[in-house]
This record gives C-alpha cells, structure tokens and sequence, in this order.
C-alpha cells in the first residue's frame, strides 16, 4: 500500500496548535500566529546554520554581549531575525534577548499581549564545529498590557503560558509546550513544514546518562561533587551512568528528554550562580522538563517558583528524570 510507506495525514505544527487553541474558547489566534513566527524564525537560522560554512557565517562578530560573551556571527543574524520576526507578529510587547542588554519595548502600534524570552542562538561554542545548536524560548501573557513594565517579565517560570526550543542537529527538531504535554516535530526541509513526530513527550522515570562539564569539577560543592561521584561509583548496586555532554543547552537536553537521565549546570567557586540564565535557558527548558514527568531544581527551590530580579539573572540547574533528579534534591536537603 503506497499510504504506508509515505505520511499522508500530515499534522504540522500551525495545525497542532490550531487544534489545541480550539479547545478555549477565548483563543483569539493570536498565540498560532506569533507561533508561526517564531517557527519562521527557526526555518531562517536552520537555514543559515546548514551553510554556514559556505556562507562566511563562521566565527567572531567583533561584539561583546552583556555577559561578557564574545558573539558570533551567528548569535546576532540569529537574534536579528528573531527580534525582526517577533516584532512584525504583532502580537508581543516585551522582548528579551540573550544578545541585547536591555529588554525592547514594542512600540504600541505594533504591540500584542505576549512576552518573549529567547536565547537565539544556544551553544554558540559548538557552531564552528557543526555541533548542534539551537534556539530557545519562552512565552509569557503580559499582566498589564496598556503598560507593560519589567515586572510583566520578572515573573516566575510557571506563569509562562508555553515554551519551546529548536535544535538544528542532524534534523531540525522543534519541541513544544502551551502548558500540557510536550510534542516534538520535524523540519521536512521539501516541505518547509514542521511534521508533529514525536506526540506527547514523556521523559522516563530514570536514566543512565548523566550530563555536565565535569572540567568544573575542582569547584563544585559538596552535593555536586556527592552525586556526580555516585553516577560514577553507585554504592546501591546499580550499573554506573554514561556521561554525555555536548555543550549546547538545547542538545543536552534534548537527549535527556528522550533517553533519560540528569543535566546538570551547578554552582561553582567560580560562578556562585551557575552559568545557564533564569529566563531564557533555565525557565524554558524546566517548563519542558516538568510538562514530560520530569524534574527542574536549583539546588534550593523547584526551578519555576523562582522569582527573576533582573533580565539576565543567572541560576544553578539540575533538571532531568524525576527520580534522578529526587536524588540530588536530597543531597541538598542533606547538607541543610
Ligand atoms: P550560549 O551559547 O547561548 O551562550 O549558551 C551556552 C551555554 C549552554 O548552551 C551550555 O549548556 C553551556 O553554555 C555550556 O557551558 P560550558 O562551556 O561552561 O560547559
Ligand atoms: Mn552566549
Ligand atoms: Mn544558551
Ligand atoms: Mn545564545
């Protein structure tokens, strides 16, 4: 039967969320527009990931960012069409961006009910060696919307109404949640059309992967340092964890999603916070975590009951299978 060798009911991601939207009555279309947005965006630097290095898309910008980051080419083309693509929806009033200091303001003309938090280009380290990357968002409803302020994003990560990420490994995968369950889709690059092909997402209970820059090692503290060795040396009779890391947040955990397991960005000596910031790594990819069955905690607290005091902030993470992550959480309990 030729039908089964090929799709024929073909879900895209535009029709998946029309479909959810549907199911409140109050949905305006605005969220399935500012989605399709978006998803035009990550096409775009899918694109431009793809050749870059045909397209002198590797290396260095000459910037540096409000992190102290040198940027690449990629991290301001990336970051350009995302803040071109979101403002031009209609449908934002406040962005905030990894790449810009301060957060833009959509003038009113042009301005909606939503708040976007993004990492535009999310393991920029890995890009001149064609390692995945990928893109991350997050999306909140602004409280006020004749007057939005910073307090309309320096909300805790539950109170996001969806979040999102798109890895461009060796297939571009876009993984999304509107706040239940997580649905992943496929870039069909004949098509330009993103094809619902991973249906409600659940992450197992427990892995055999554990995910962090061991490099860091020296400064961790004690519970880190507990855990990262019980991966390795299991005193209950369990088989040891692999160690994966990739170096891209969106890679990472992806392959945590899927197969299981614990990513971890700790505190260190070095940085008290972690690297990984609250509102367009951290919160996100919690939001995911917890969406598939999964765990998010920073070492004090579940990871979305935090409170972000600036656009930048930063925050140790822990985040993967539930029991994994039960673990740590315990050993942090433990020291008090
Ligand atoms: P970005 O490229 O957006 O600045 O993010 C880099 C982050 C994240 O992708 C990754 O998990 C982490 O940096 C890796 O940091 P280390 O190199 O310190 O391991
Ligand atoms: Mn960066
Ligand atoms: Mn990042
Ligand atoms: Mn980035």
């Amino acid at each position: 039967h030729a039908a089964d060798a090929h799709r024929t009911d073909l879900m895209t991601i535009t029709r998946f969320v029309l479909n959810e939207q549907s199911k409140h009555p109050e949905s305006r279309g605005d969220f399935t527009i500012l989605l399709s947005h978006i998803v035009l965006g990550c096409k775009f630097v899918c694109t431009a990931v793809n050749k870059a290095g045909l397209a002198k898309l590797i290396g260095l910008a000459g910037e540096t960012n409000v992190q102290g980051e040198e940027q690449k080419k990629l991290d301001v083309l990336s970051n350009d069409v995302f803040v071109k693509a979101l403002i031009s929806s209609g449908r934002t009033c406040i962005l905030v961006s990894e790449e810009d200091e301060e957060a833009t303001f959509v003038e009113p003309s042009q301005r909606g009910r939503y708040v976007v938090v993004f990492d535009p280009l999310d393991g920029s380290s890995n890009i001149d060696c064609g390692v995945s990357i990928g893109t991350i968002f997050g999306i909140y409803m602004v409280k006020h919307s004749n007057e939005p302020t910073l307090d309309d994003v320096l909300q805790p990560g539950e109170n996001m109404v969806a979040a999102g990420y798109c890895m461009y490994g060796s297939s571009c995968t876009f993984v999304l949640s509107t706040g239940v369950g997580v649905n992943g889709f496929t870039l069909d690059p004949s098509l330009g059309e993103f094809i619902l092909t991973h249906p409600d997402i659940k992450i197992p209970n427990k892995g055999k992967i554990y995910s962090v820059n061991e490099g860091n090692a020296k400064n961790w503290d004690g519970p880190t340092a507990k855990y990262v060795e019980k991966c390795k040396f299991p005193t209950d009779g369990s088989s040891s964890k692999s160690l994966r890391y990739i170096g891209s947040m969106v890679a990472d955990v992806h392959r945590t999603l899927l197969y299981g397991g614990i990513f971890l960005y700790p505190a260190d000596k070095k940085s008290p916070n972690g690297k990984l910031r609250v509102l367009y790594e951290v919160f996100p990819m919690s939001f995911l975590m917890e969406r598939a069955g999964g765990q998010a905690f920073t070492g004090k607290q579940r990871a979305l009951e935090l409170v972000p005091k600036n656009i930048h902030e930063r925050s140790p993470i822990f985040l993967g299978s539930y029991d994994d992550v039960e673990e740590i959480k315990a050993l942090y309990a433990a020291e008090g």
